[in-house]
């Protein structure tokens, strides 16, 4: 099968998960790109430095409408580590690596346990309800990633409000070009500052480190913080809010993660992970070279998008893979990509959803969805799939 883009291929639809693991589909206005819907397909793309990165390319697949025209205005200096290829991607990812090992993330929990355990104290203070993205797993997130970037004060709230401008459903075009101007007009400013009065924070590291090289840019910071801000948050926060309406439903998944034993949560958020792959069409690629994958012929220039929901939920690795089961090997999941551009920040969000679900579950032990409000929807028109409408809970024992 070979796919030619820009030829107007048609949408290959249904055909099942077993038959072919690359299909050719059609994203919004693009001329079409090909879609790895299974798990080693999925890494052979992720990996392969045949597939590049280059967002300027024109066949580069604009998955999410905010993409659709970007690339064009975009200058070079506004790549991220998302949008660069070998050796450049691995000069840059090399100096800010370090700051997100295993190792270095773990020196955190106690901050992090910290941070969570505010914002449960507080948490049903003089409220009955509460709405759970709201008032606990997003200014979790926030507080952790601004905490590391040093981001404070309004700033944090302004940064938000842009983050769900930019990596929502970009159905509002003009918007999400004004929240674009001014997140970085905004990401300048705050470079500039850290650049004048240094901190301890990441972001005053990254500057330095880049000075030290005689390689410092004002304008290539402020991506990457923006890259990371951005990547950091609200993937973050709707996982823990995900996570939470999940485990809601499972007891047993409740007392394996309040069980404060460190195999048995980090089991449940792998699964979790695995089941929501909420960061599903972020793997997007063009081919730089003719390719054969999974018998099909990916000609030079032709888009590709490796699909982490399908390959988590390819039967021949995940045995009844749409089953939330706590008690399946999830790792290797590919939750959080492959290859040289797998997440940066995977250690930070385990810690932070394993933290912030066993915290919350031991808490409030009883926690439900409060009466007479429904289960939310799970949102896909953004970039992160997350709830598509407030999860408001109670701590008291459901009343049925
Ligand atoms: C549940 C939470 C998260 C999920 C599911 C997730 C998922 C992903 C995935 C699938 C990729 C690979 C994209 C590709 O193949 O091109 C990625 C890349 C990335 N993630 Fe995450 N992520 C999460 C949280 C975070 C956090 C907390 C940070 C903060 C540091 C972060 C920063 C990044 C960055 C900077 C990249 C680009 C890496 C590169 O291109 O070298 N992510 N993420």
């Amino acid at each position: 099968m070979t796919g030619k883009a820009g030829q107007g291929n048609p949408i290959i639809a249904g055909g099942g998960r077993r038959r072919s693991s690359m299909k050719w589909a059609m994203f919004g206005e693009t001329t079409g790109s090909w879609v790895a819907i299974g798990y080693n397909t999925f890494k052979q793309v992720a990996r392969d430095p045949r597939f590049s990165s280059n967002h300027f390319h024109p066949n580069f697949p604009s998955v999410f409408p905010m993409q659709r025209g970007a690339a064009r205005k975009m200058q070079k200096e506004w790549r991220t580590y998302s949008g660069m290829d070998v050796p450049e991607h691995t000069a840059h990812r090399r100096k800010v690596a370090p700051e997100f090992t295993a190792r270095r993330i773990a020196e955190l929990r106690p901050w992090v346990q910290n941070i969570v355990q505010e914002r449960l104290d507080r948490l049903f203070k003089g409220h009955e309800n509460v709405d759970l993205k709201l008032s606990f797993a997003g200014p979790v997130a926030s507080e952790v990633i601004c905490g590391l970037l040093g981001v404070s004060g309004r700033r944090i709230e302004t940064w938000i409000q842009h983050s769900a401008i930019l990596l929502g459903d970009g159905a509002d075009r003009s918007r999400v070009a004004s929240a674009s101007a001014e997140f970085r007009e905004d990401l300048g400013r705050f470079v500039a500052e850290k650049d004048a009065a240094p901190g301890t924070d990441l972001t005053s590291h990254l500057i330095a480190e880049y000075r030290r090289e005689s390689i410092y840019c004002q304008e290539q910071i402020r991506e990457f913080v923006g890259a990371i801000f951005l990547a950091g948050f609200e993937s973050t926060a709707s996982m823990i809010a995900l996570g939470a309406l999940t485990l809601l439903d499972t007891p047993e998944a409740v007392r394996a993660i309040a069980s404060g034993v460190p195999g048995v949560t980090k089991r449940v958020v792998d699964e979790l992970l695995r089941f929501h792959s909420i960061a599903d069409l972020v793997t997007a690629r063009v081919a730089v070279d003719t390719v054969e994958i999974a018998g099909c012929t990916i000609l030079k220039g032709d888009g590709v998008v490796a699909s982490t929901a399908a390959a988590n939920r390819d039967p021949s690795v995940f045995t009844d893979p749409d089953a939330f089961d706590i008690g399946r090997v999830s790792r290797p999941h590919v939750a959080f990509g492959y290859g040289p551009h797998r997440c940066l920040g995977e250690h930070l969000a385990r810690l932070e959803i394993e933290v912030a679900l066993s915290a919350l579950f031991t808490q409030f032990p009883h926690l439900s969805i409060a009466d007479s409000h429904p289960k939310p929807e799970i949102a896909t028109s953004g970039v992160f799939r997350g709830l598509a409408a407030p999860l408001i809970v109670t701590s008291k024992p459901s009343e049925c």
